[in-house]
């Protein structure tokens, strides 16, 4: 008999095949991207609906800023949407959260306009009690691990609680399932220090068709893995 619920669960998706989605369309990149946020919006209602309390997305990368300006600019517009969906965040009772380089850190790269949707949407979603879905925006796992021992070095010993006290969100849990989309078996600088334990599901289907039965069948594969 269980004595007390189980925790929330983490789960973090690296959203990855929006091109190759168009491409098999013959559509434009810019195409599978919007499909691609689309993809995302029914991934929040569906983690909103189970036992789902952390949701991380890895929206862009660090890396990803040397891709064509038509495609950059596009997939930043498709950031601002996805920041203004407040309605229905609100009737999902989930809250908008980003990790990313800090806005006034040098190097960081994330324009004003996108800043501005990013903090509004953590404003008009922070009274929501649910799920917590966070955007990885300008985001690297390694430039967050090189801040975080920087951080930690000037307080004292750097320790692994050092560590996890200072990376951008030090309230994110580890993460329990990582899924990566578009069968690619890599992990692309993303959550490298929260994955450590995670389970990881790999799925041929490329992100703009990860839909509910995709979702069901990623958390099963983390069932059977818990329970093993
Ligand atoms: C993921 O899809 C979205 C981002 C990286 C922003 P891709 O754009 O990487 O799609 P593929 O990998 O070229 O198919
Ligand atoms: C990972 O996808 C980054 C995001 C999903 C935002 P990429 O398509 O950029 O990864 P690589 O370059 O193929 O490893
Ligand atoms: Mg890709």
């Amino acid at each position: 008999m269980k004595t007390s619920p189980a925790p929330p669960l983490h789960m973090a998706c690296i959203m990855d095949g929006n091109g190759r989605w168009a491409r098999r369309k013959g559509l434009p990149r810019t195409d599978g991207h919007t499909a691609g946020e689309e993809a995302l919006a029914e991934v929040v209602r569906q983690a909103a609906r189970r036992s789902i309390g952390w949701l991380t997305v890895f929206g862009f990368s660090t890396e990803n800023w040397v891709r064509p300006r038509t495609e950059v600019r596009h997939i930043l517009s498709l950031h601002r949407k996805l920041f203004s969906r407040t309605d229905e965040m609100n009737s999902n009772n989930a809250r908008t959260k980003w990790i990313g380089r800090p806005f006034s850190e040098s190097g960081a790269r994330t324009p004003v306009y996108v800043q501005k949707a990013i903090k509004k949407a953590i404003a008009d979603t922070q009274g929501n009690t649910g799920l917590n879905v966070t955007v990885a925006f300008d985001y690297g796992s390694r430039a967050e691990l090189v801040r975080a021992a920087k951080r930690a070095m000037t307080n004292g010993p750097v320790t692994p609680q050092a560590i996890e006290a200072n990376l951008y969100d030090p309230q994110m849990p580890q993460v329990d399932l990582l899924v990566r989309t578009s069968g690619e078996t890599r992990i692309s600088n993303f959550l490298l220090w929260q994955i450590t334990g995670s389970h990881i599901y790999f799925t041929e289907r490329t992100w703009p068709d990860f839909d509910a039965n995709e979702f069901a069948k990623a958390l099963a594969s983390y069932e059977e893995h818990a329970n093993a």
